[in-house]
C-alpha cells in the first residue's frame, strides 16, 4: 500500500446518468476502508474545483445513494477551467484560463490525487490538468456509451431500460390504433441506445447517426408491414440521425459547453417525411414521442450498480499504484486501464473515420442479426 497518498478528491462533470452516485459510493468505501485516505469531494464540477466549494466524503455521506441516480456532487458541463466564463475589469464576460486556481486549490488542501468521473469533455479537462502535472485518474460514464477505450460505460444499461419501457408502451397504443409510433432517444452522434434499445423493444425500423437512412426504404417496410397484415409500426429514431441526403436536426446551441450542439428533433422530421409517403397509402397516422431526460435519471439498474462499482473500486486501486494520468477501462469483462491522452488526444480519435468515438460498427454483428430478423435501418 502506498504511504504516499493521505488525502484523494472526486468530482463529477457533464451530464449526469445513473450509476454515478455508485462509482462515487464505491470511491469513498475502498478508499476509506481498503487504504484509509482521506476523502473530499468537489461540488458543481470543475466550478467547484475552481470557487473550492467541497464537503468531506465519509462512509455516512454515501450511505443510501447506492440506487439513485443522479450525482450527489451535482454536475456542470459548461464549465472548462482552461477556457472560462469571468468578467473582466469592465465587467465584461471573456474567456480565459483560470486552471492554476484549481491547481493551487488542490495544493492548498494537500490532495494528493484526484478522480474525475465523466465523458469527453470532463475527461478532456481531466487529460490537461494531468499535463499540468495533476495526479489524475478518470472514469468514464456516459447513457450514451461513446467514450473510446472501454467497452461500455455505467448509465448506459439504466438508459437502456428506460427504452425498452417506453417502446412496449407505444407498442399497445400503436397496435390500437393502427399507427406508426417513432421514439426519439439519446445518444448524440453515437447509436448504441436506439440499436439495442430498438433490437430489445421490438422496433421495425431503427435510425441510427452512423448509418444515414432513404426515408423511402422505411416507407416500404411500413407499407409492407400493413400490406401483410401488421397495421402499426414502431420505429426507434437517434437523435443524431439523418437522413441520406440530410444533415441533423439541432436543438439548440449552449455556449460554454465542451460540444456546444444539442439534438433533437429528428423523431419529428422522420415522422413528417413518412407522413407524406405513407398516409396516403395505408390511412395510417404517425406520432412521434421524444424520450428525452429521463433517459437519464430514476433508479440504477444492477447492471449499472455493479459495473459503478467496479470502475470506483478499481479508480481507487491505481491511485494506490500511482498509476495517474489513465482513465479505467473495462474490456472483455476486466478492469483495466488506458492513457487519458489516448482517449481524447489524437490515438482513439484518429483509429476510426467517424471521428474516434465508440460508434455502432454498420458492418458488426448487432446490425447484422438486427437487419437477420427483418429490422430496416434505411441502408
Ligand atoms: O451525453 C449525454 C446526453 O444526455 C446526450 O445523450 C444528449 O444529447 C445530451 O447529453 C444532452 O445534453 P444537455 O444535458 O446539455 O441537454
Amino acid at each position: 500500500m502506498s504511504d504516499k497518498i493521505k488525502k484523494i478528491a472526486i468530482l463529477t462533470g457533464g451530464g449526469d446518468c445513473c450509476g454515478i452516485n455508485g462509482a462515487i459510493r464505491s470511491i469513498v468505501r475502498t478508499a476509506i476502508v481498503k487504504y484509509h485516505y482521506e476523502v473530499v469531494g468537489f461540488i458543481g464540477g470543475y466550478s467547484g474545483l475552481y470557487s473550492d466549494e467541497y464537503i468531506p466524503m465519509t462512509l455516512k455521506t454515501v450511505s443510501g445513494i447506492f440506487h439513485q441516480g443522479g450525482t450527489i456532487l451535482k454536475n456542470s458541463n459548461r464549465d472548462n477551467l482552461f477556457s472560462y466564463r469571468v468578467k473582466d475589469e469592465n465587467g465584461c464576460y471573456v474567456k480565459t484560463d483560470v486552471s492554476d486556481v484549481a491547481i493551487v486549490n488542490l495544493k492548498k488542501h494537500e490532495i494528493d490525487a484526484i478522480i474525475i468521473i465523466g465523458g469527453d469533455g470532463t475527461l478532456t479537462s481531466a487529460r490537461d490538468f494531468a499535463r499540468k502535472g495533476v495526479n489524475v485518474i478518470g472514469v468514464p460514464k456516459t447513457i450514451d456509451n461513446d467514450v473510446p477505450g472501454t467497452d461500455i460505460t455505467f448509465g448506459y444499461r439504466t438508459a437502456l431500460d428506460h427504452i425498452v419501457n417506453a417502446l412496449d408502451a407505444l407498442h399497445t397504443t400503436a397496435y390500437s390504433h393502427n399507427r406508426v409510433m417513432i421514439l426519439e432517444v439519446m445518444g448524440r452522434n453515437a447509436g448504441w441506445l436506439t440499436l439495442e434499445g430498438g433490437i430489445a423493444g421490438s422496433a421495425d425500423a431503427i435510425l441510427i447517426p452512423e448509418i444515414p437512412y432513404d426515408i423511402h426504404k422505411i416507407a416500404k417496410k411500413i407499407i409492407d408491414r400493413y400490406n401483410s397484415g401488421s397495421q402499426f409500426s414502431i420505429l426507434c429514431v437517434s437523435e443524431g440521425s439523418r437522413p441520406v441526403d440530410g444533415d441533423v436536426t439541432v436543438k439548440k446551441i449552449v455556449d460554454g459547453s465542451p460540444d456546444t450542439v444539442r439534438l433533437g428533433g429528428a423523431g419529428e422530421q422522420v415522422a413528417r417525411a413518412l407522413e407524406m409517403i405513407v398516409s396516403p397509402i395505408t390511412g395510417q397516422e404517425l406520432r412521434s414521442t421524444t424520450l428525452g431526460y429521463i433517459q437519464r435519471g430514476g433508479v440504477t439498474n444492477c447492471y449499472d450498480r455493479i459495473l459503478s462499482t467496479r470502475y470506483g473500486s478499481y479508480a481507487v486501486d491505481l491511485i494506490d499504484k500511482g498509476l495517474f494520468g489513465n482513465m479505467v477501462a473495462i474490456r472483455d469483462n476486466k478492469m483495466t486501464y488506458i492513457p487519458i491522452e489516448e482517449v481524447v488526444g489524437t490515438g482513439l480519435i484518429g483509429e476510426t473515420s467517424l471521428g474516434g468515438k465508440h460508434l455502432v460498427d454498420p458492418e458488426g454483428d448487432l446490425v447484422t442479426a438486427a437487419k437477420g430478423i427483418g429490422i430496416v435501418f434505411g441502408d
